[in-house]
């Protein structure tokens, strides 16, 4: 069954506290963050202090994701021999993925999947070679970096950044992978951080990256097919079966014609609603 990712947490590597909390959080998968979050005078503290944590510490179905920094830092090397073969670790996440070939450097000395930050002009350019890359499980869009890169405005509908964004929506789409939203900064703003959520879901990510416990609830909800959505979806099913069974090819439902390929997102939507109540978080 596939994993959701309505709520991704950056969790920084270097505090302690909130690594403890994240136990307890209805996350459906965590980045243990090595890079922005982190100073460099915490970065080699951090690092231990989060192997111990991952090596310690029962995340329950909670996905546990780490983001390294970037290849061409100085601290690049001890992370990847740090959380490369870790058994804690679910996937490592690469920094301002720019192309295949900056996931080809590290592919030998990491077992688990890779992400890919697509944070860079070049990478949501090249977001198609990145996304067909064999080692990839998954993408999330860093839009805080994206933003500076291409000297973009802030605005509450994202207008800027939307050629990105729908390139690596399609990339991943393309491929089958994972792709999660980049993070609402005004982490005290609910409605902000809801129309926002509802932009990506109808953007078609599977979830929103959050920086901080109290953005969890909203990105769980928007995300998760809704008791209405399922509802509609069993009815379509059945009735595409029944139409099927008097040998025809469209059924109506609500108005709406419900042919096999409403079908095909009606069975995906169930299994979704499904996953989401398996991990229960
Ligand atoms: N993950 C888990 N727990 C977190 C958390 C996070 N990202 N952010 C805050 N918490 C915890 C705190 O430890 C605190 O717990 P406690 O009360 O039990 O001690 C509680 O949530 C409330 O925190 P609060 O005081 O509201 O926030 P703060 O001022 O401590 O921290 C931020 C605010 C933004 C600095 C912090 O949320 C953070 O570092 N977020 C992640 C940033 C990040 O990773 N950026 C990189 C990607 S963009
Ligand atoms: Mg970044």
């Amino acid at each position: 069954m596939v994993h959701p990712y309505r709520s991704v947490l950056y969790i920084p590597a270097s505090r302690e506290r909130a690594l403890e909390k994240a136990r307890e959080l209805a996350a459906d998968a965590i980045i243990f963050d090595l890079e922005d979050a982190v100073s460099p005078e915490e970065k080699v503290r951090g690092r231990e202090l989060l192997a111990r944590v991952l090596s310690s510490t029962d995340f329950g179905a909670r996905a546990r994701i780490v983001r390294v920094n970037g290849l061409g830092t100085e601290w690049a090397e001890g992370d990847l021999a740090a959380f490369g073969t870790h058994p804690g670790v679910d996937a490592v996440l690469l920094p301002k993925v720019n192309s295949g070939a900056d996931l080809d450097a590290v592919g030998a000395r990491v077992k688990a999947p890779l992400w890919a930050m697509l944070e860079t002009a070049k990478g949501c350019l090249n977001a198609s070679a990145i996304a067909s890359h064999p080692r990839l499980e998954g993408m999330v869009m860093g839009t805080n970096d994206l933003a500076k890169e291409l000297g973009a405005r802030f605005r509450a509908d994202r207008l800027p950044l939307m050629a990105g964004l729908g390139a690596c929506v399609l990339a991943a789409r393309a491929e089958g992978r994972v792709i999660v939203d980049g993070v609402f900064n005004a982490f005290k703003d609910e409605a902000g951080l809801r129309a926002e959520c509802e932009q990506g879901r109808d953007m078609g990510f599977d979830g929103k990256t959050l920086i901080h416990p109290a953005q969890l609830e909203i990105a769980n909800e928007v995300f998760a097919p809704s008791e209405a959505e399922v509802e509609l979806a069993r009815r379509q099913i059945a009735a595409f079966t029944e139409a099927r069974a008097r040998g025809e090819g469209v059924a109506v439902v609500d108005g709406r014609i419900v042919e096999n390929l409403h079908v095909a997102t009606a069975e995906a939507l169930i299994a979704k609603a499904e996953a989401i109540a398996a991990v229960a978080v």
